[in-house]
């Protein structure tokens, strides 16, 4: 009971009265124990080395023990397929076995060949491709080198920590280690003592310290409220980046705080090199770096006396609570290869439903099943494209999940049919905290079967959520899952049809009473893992077990599942958000750095609630977020429940155009973003980009985050500046990169910064000179309306007069395109003609033509056109030259995409 009052004390206190990120509910390094211990170690000559005379070596790895006094550890380097090597150390002896993240890979990764170059006493060089490694045995340390440079090196400052499991007598004070887990209690002290008086294994937290000689900058580790390339963090200064799963309310920004997701990978960059670091585990982790042009006063001063530069540098180190060093070498050399050689390891997002990339409306809550019919009524009385409503938590039968609201939505199939017969969808959410309430049946099923997270006495954890008392299914039993999957059968979530899609929500897990808003460590998941172990892959179990219960009952559409919480991997089954932004200028303008960050961690499909979830946005913010907005792949407006409705319709007339205005050039632009998603899915590139990954070798572009490429051919800068009116944009390419305003189509030149005038009714948006883009330009109120409308295709010259792009049509929805049911088509402007090729041999029946090419930076003194194809062998078609002539306007092709063709200027 009183345990109950305090919780309830602590809710009211979060929720009610706290402004702002409360910083005092969640650790500092220095109140992490292991972080504290390990962060503390001096960097000197490290005491642990390789045993070469055990050393085996095998085609594609190397063996050896690795010693520390009486530890014994067997370590282990592979080549993995695609210049990327594998640095795994394991206790030899293990007392305890310890946990290896089980959802994150996409599979076991391909071992490649390794070839031995050299052996000495104390030292062994191996080679892959164009990439050597040479392990040093004592002191321990490796070198990676890429074409005989020196580009990475592992406990070069010899950090390497590896605490060993300990039977339990021998748990005592050993060189300074708490016998316990000081996980500091702070103001949970009374709920949480209990469960933090033991740990029976003792401590075991890992750590490794790797540098990257010759870096500028170091990008990665989403997910953080933060600018693009990290910051320099040191004892102190900036707390070290926490990876650890959690509910911040009010996240405050600039910040190394964890937040909802955990992707452990960096990318450390130069114009000459790029190299990243996956760390495989999925423990509490703390990531300090140290940027040598940071901070490092004195090495300035030296090079300003001297005249001479000291080589640049970035040292990181990786502190987790638990489990075993995992860790790959993404050898790169360009950002595009060390992404791919990441997402080959971690998956790329499978191709999305078309509708899942248009417009969705959220707000915590639409009251009832008539408010949903009603919002959708008035988009479509206001001409504004909308596809997808969202329900949150108040449609639930008191926040029993797979139930709903009796009253407020008594007939959902009436709703959602209501929906579907617009060409809507629907999506609800389900949270993994179950409440404990008799009768609920997903309760009882849970505890009659054993699905319920567990105290470490074995009891079932109970703690507190939305619907108050609750426990935590547990997603590591098989069991679980597989009931779970079930749960979302049409036949078990009464009401729902096959368009109703799922947002995971609250499943860092968010445990309103917890530590730190979350599970205690200490609690047992299936396997007798502590969850100390799996914590920032909770979320991605929950989400794995989403996915194939869509499948389960919706075989042949595309699951579509956004999920707070996220982890390497994650991409595969779900989509995710930053989370409850606030709505001010600074949450806008970091919506476009914490996205490009979780890009580069494989989860291109992120977006920012648009107008920010906490406080009321004025209309000038409002207006830029949506035009920022529709930039980032995931394009959903949310408010929380306290703020005032926001739905675009309700502003005023020049409020409304341009929002309407920001929503059509979205919808225009479906096709492209289709597009890319298929590429996305082939070759695993990122659907978002910052400049730095298309332009490695300027030295510009390193800290440009406020600017963000969609694929190859279109750079949107944010307008996060209030009343403003003129904005520095910077182009990049140099003289002979073209980039045409997407609005007036003036040419700029990538020569850097250019300051452009804006007016309210003016974005930052530009095609890059050589691109083909193909827009659907007929205003519709829904996607799937759009299915048969014709394409514009709007060629930007480059300053050779060349342009190219690509174009994937399909069904939008099925998996038929895994059967070659699909088009993949290549446009190609040369000598004033355009031409269309099939990339691929497939087939896919639409009816869809071309009613226009928009030709930006077009040649002069066109007087016509002429096109063939097959059904059209020769067809004259009429030109004509507009805005101050910076387009030529060919109208009326009124060929099929399907057809082969092409299109003479003369
Ligand atoms: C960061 O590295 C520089 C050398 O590049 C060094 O002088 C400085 O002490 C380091 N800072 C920390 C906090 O380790
Ligand atoms: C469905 O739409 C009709 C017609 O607009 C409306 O009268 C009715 O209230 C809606 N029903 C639900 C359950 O949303």
């Amino acid at each position: 009971m009183a345990r109950r009052l305090i919780s309830l004390l602590f809710i009211l206190a979060s929720t009610l009265y706290s402004m702002g990120v409360d910083k005092g509910n969640f650790k500092t390094c220095e109140q992490s124990s292991f972080c504290r211990r390990l962060r503390g170690m001096t960097a000197g000559e490290s005491k642990y080395k390789l045993d070469l005379n055990s050393l085996q070596i095998s085609d594609n790895s190397i063996e050896a023990n690795l010693l520390n006094g009486d530890v014994k550890l067997k370590f282990t380097l592979t080549a993995i397929n695609g210049n990327i090597f594998r640095i795994q150390v394991d206790e030899a002896n293990p007392l305890y076995k310890r946990y290896k993240p089980q959802f994150a890979l996409k599979g076991e990764p391909q071992v490649s060949k390794l070839s031995l170059l050299e052996r000495s006493t104390d030292s062994v060089s191996i080679a892959h491709n164009s990439d050597k490694v040479v392990l040093h045995a004592e002191p321990f340390k490796l070198e990676f080198y890429h074409d005989k440079e020196l580009v990475s090196v592992v406990n070069g400052r010899g950090l390497f920590a590896f605490e060993q499991y300990r039977k339990k007598q021998e748990n005592t004070n050993d060189e300074g280690q708490e016998t316990q887990a000081v996980d500091d209690p702070g103001m949970w002290e009374e709920n949480f003592k209990s469960h933090h008086d033991s740990k029976p294994k003792g401590p075991s937290a890992i750590g490794m310290d790797i540098s990257f000689p010759g870096a500028l900058r170091i990008y990665g580790l989403p997910e953080h409220g933060d600018k693009l390339p990290l910051r320099t963090t040191g004892p102190g200064g900036v707390d070290p980046y926490r990876l650890y799963n959690l509910d911040v309310f009010e996240y405050e920004l600039d910040s190394t705080m964890a937040l909802y997701g955990a992707v452990p990978v960096v990318y450390a960059h130069s114009p000459k090199h790029t190299v990243g670091l996956f760390w495989h585990n999925s423990a509490e982790t703390w990531v300090d770096i140290n940027n040598s042009k940071d901070g490092n006063v004195m090495a300035s001063i030296v090079n300003l006396v001297s005249g001479s530069k000291t080589e640049s540098n970035i040292d990181v180190h990786f502190m987790s609570e638990s489990g075993l060093v995992d860790a790959f070498m993404l050898m790169g050399p360009s950002p595009k290869d060390a992404v791919k050689q990441y997402v080959s390891l971690t998956g790329v997002h499978p191709l999305p439903q078309y509708y899942t990339l248009a417009y969705h409306q959220s707000r915590w809550n639409y009251n009832d099943q008539d408010d949903v019919t009603t919002v959708v009524q008035n988009f479509d009385a206001n001409d504004m494209p909308v596809d997808v409503m969202w329900l949150d938590i108040e449609y639930t039968n008191g926040k029993k999940y797979f139930t709903w609201d009796p009253v407020k939505f008594s007939h959902p199939d009436v709703m959602i049919q209501n929906l579907t017969t617009t060409g809507r969808k629907l999506v609800v959410i389900i949270d993994p905290h179950i409440k404990r309430e008799s009768g609920y049946f997903v309760h009882e099923d849970a505890l009659a079967n054993d699905y319920y997270v567990k105290n470490k006495d074995g009891s079932v954890y109970e703690g507190w959520c939305w619907p108050g008392s609750s426990s935590y299914l547990d997603f590591y039993k098989p069991e679980t899952i597989e009931y779970y999957k079930d749960l979302y059968s049409l036949e078990t979530f009464k009401g729902t049809t096959h368009d109703v899609y799922i947002w995971n929500d609250m499943n860092e897990p968010s445990v309103f009473n917890g530590p730190e808003v979350t599970m205690p460590k200490d609690c047992i998941h299936h396997g007798g893992w502590e969850h100390r172990d799996v914590h920032n892959e909770y979320a991605l179990a929950h989400v794995y077990s989403t996915f194939h219960g869509l499948m389960k009952r919706t075989p042949n559409k595309r699951p579509f599942i956004l999920t707070r919480g996220h982890f390497a991997g994650t991409q595969r089954y779900g989509i995710i958000w930053t989370g409850d932004n606030i709505a001010d200028w600074a949450h806008l303008a970091i919506s476009y750095p914490m996205c490009l960050n979780e890009a580069l961690g494989g989860i291109s499909f992120c977006g920012a609630d648009v107008g920010g979830f906490f406080n009321n946005p004025d209309v000038e913010l409002l207006q830029r977020w949506y035009q920022a907005s529709i930039w980032l792949p995931f394009f959903r407006a949310h408010a929380h429940i306290d703020t005032r409705r926001r739905e675009p319709f309700l502003f005023a007339d020049d409020v409304k155009n341009r929002i309407r205005t920001s929503l059509r050039l979205r919808y225009a632009h479906l096709p492209y973003w289709y597009t890319l998603f298929w590429q996305h899915e082939s070759a695993g590139e990122p659907v978002i980009r910052p400049l730095f990954y298309a332009y490695p070798t300027d030295e510009n572009v390193l800290d440009v985050d406020n600017e963000l490429l969609v694929g190859n051919s279109i750079l949107s800068r944010v307008i996060a500046e209030s009343g403003v009116s003129t904005i520095n944009v910077y182009l990049p390419g140099g003289p002979n990169e073209y980039w045409y305003d997407i609005e007036d189509f003036k040419l700029y030149h990538g020569t850097g910064n250019h300051n452009i005038p804006v007016s309210l009714d003016k974005s930052l948006v530009f095609y890059r000179g050589g691109s083909i883009i193909s827009r659907k330009d007929r205003p519709r109120r829904s996607s799937p309306l759009m299915r048969n409308d014709p394409y514009t295709l709007y060629i930007a010259l480059d300053s050779t007069h060349k342009a190219d792009g690509y174009l994937y049509v399909d069904d939008g929805e099925s998996f038929a395109y895994k059967n070659k049911k699909y088009l993949y088509i290549h446009f190609s402007f040369e000598d004033n003609t355009l031409t269309s090729e099939l990339v691929d041999k497939t087939d896919y029946p639409t009816t869809e033509w071309i009613e226009r090419l928009v030709i930006l930076g077009p040649p002069k003194g066109i007087k016509g056109a002429k096109l063939t194809s097959k059904t059209f062998p020769s067809v004259e078609l009429d030109t004509s030259y507009s805005n101050e002539d910076r387009i030529l306007v060919v109208r009326k092709p009124g060929v099929a995409v399907r057809e082969k063709f092409s299109i003479k200027l003369h």
